[in-house]
């Protein structure tokens, strides 16, 4: 377990009106078994100590289930390697002596709040528009396991469901599309018949309410799948698609 040099140049920005700049960072004594959020942890205390200003990035669980820590690494977001994010990547990814490119989500959708944090709100604004079902919570309830569903359809709204809400889709689209976010959503419980009364609304609403944010179009690039650490399929915009044309020309 050798120490590691590394030159950092990070995207420094004081708030959303700022320009922003890359500003370069040596940093030593780097652990190939540290994630590269300790290594940032160790970046900013190196900074506390000579009284200098800490980089601001998101961050929480640590462990790939919150989607807060949205940091694009040299031109990826996430850096590099599959079906992780960036608290799950480790330094043993990169060499002695590496210049490694920190910068913040790009998308007009994500304003930057600060250096590598930015306000990935308008994914909150998207879900309250119809990412629920209404259901009965007076204690009359029916059995879940009353209502059997097609094992092909529960692994399907599953898959759909582990969609995080990172927004690496969105930072690595060339159009700032939002597309395989919101059909992850809308999947997850069309797929299942919990969803279906309110299935037609949810998918209009969602897709207005993505409209609205100002995420650019779906042009099929593909890129979102490949770098979504939970494998969120393209599969999940061709149904979203369908079920927006059907909803669009059936609704009341
Ligand atoms: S679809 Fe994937 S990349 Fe997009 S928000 Fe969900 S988990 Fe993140
Ligand atoms: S900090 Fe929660 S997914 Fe990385």
């Amino acid at each position: 377990m050798g120490n590691m040099k590394l030159n950092l140049k990070i995207w420094r920005q004081k708030g959303p009106k700022d320009t922003g700049a890359m500003k370069t960072y040596p940093v030593n004594d780097v652990s190939e078994d540290m994630s590269f959020l300790e290594m940032l942890d160790v970046l900013n205390d190196n900074l506390v100590r000579k009284n200098e200003e800490p980089i601001a990035f998101d961050h929480d669980c640590r462990e790939g289930i919150c989607g807060s820590c949205s940091l694009f690494i040299n031109g990826e977001p996430h850096g590099p390697g599959r079906g992780i994010t960036t608290c799950q990547l480790h330094m043993r990814k990169f060499k002695d002596g590496d210049t490694i490119h920190v910068e913040p989500w790009r998308s007009a959708a994500f304003p930057v709040i600060k250096d590598l944090a930015v306000d990935r709100s308008a994914f909150d604004r998207i879900q309250a528009a119809g990412g629920f079902i209404s259901v009965n919570t007076n204690g009359n309830l029916v059995d879940g396991n009353a209502l059997p569903i097609p094992k092909v359809d529960a692994d399907t709204a599953f898959d759909a469901a582990t969609c995080i809400g990172c927004g690496a889709c969105v930072a690595t689209c060339p159009n700032g599309s939002a597309m395989l976010f919101v059909s992850a959503k809308v999947s997850q419980l069309s797929l299942l018949p919990q969803g279906r009364p309110e299935a037609k609304e949810r998918v209009l609403n969602m897709v207005e309410q993505m409209d609205k944010e100002g995420f650019g179009n779906c042009s099929n690039t593909g890129a979102c799948e490949v770098e979504c650490p939970k494998g969120i399929s393209l599969e999940h915009i061709a149904r979203m698609n369908r079920e927006y044309m059907v909803a669009g020309v059936t609704k009341k």
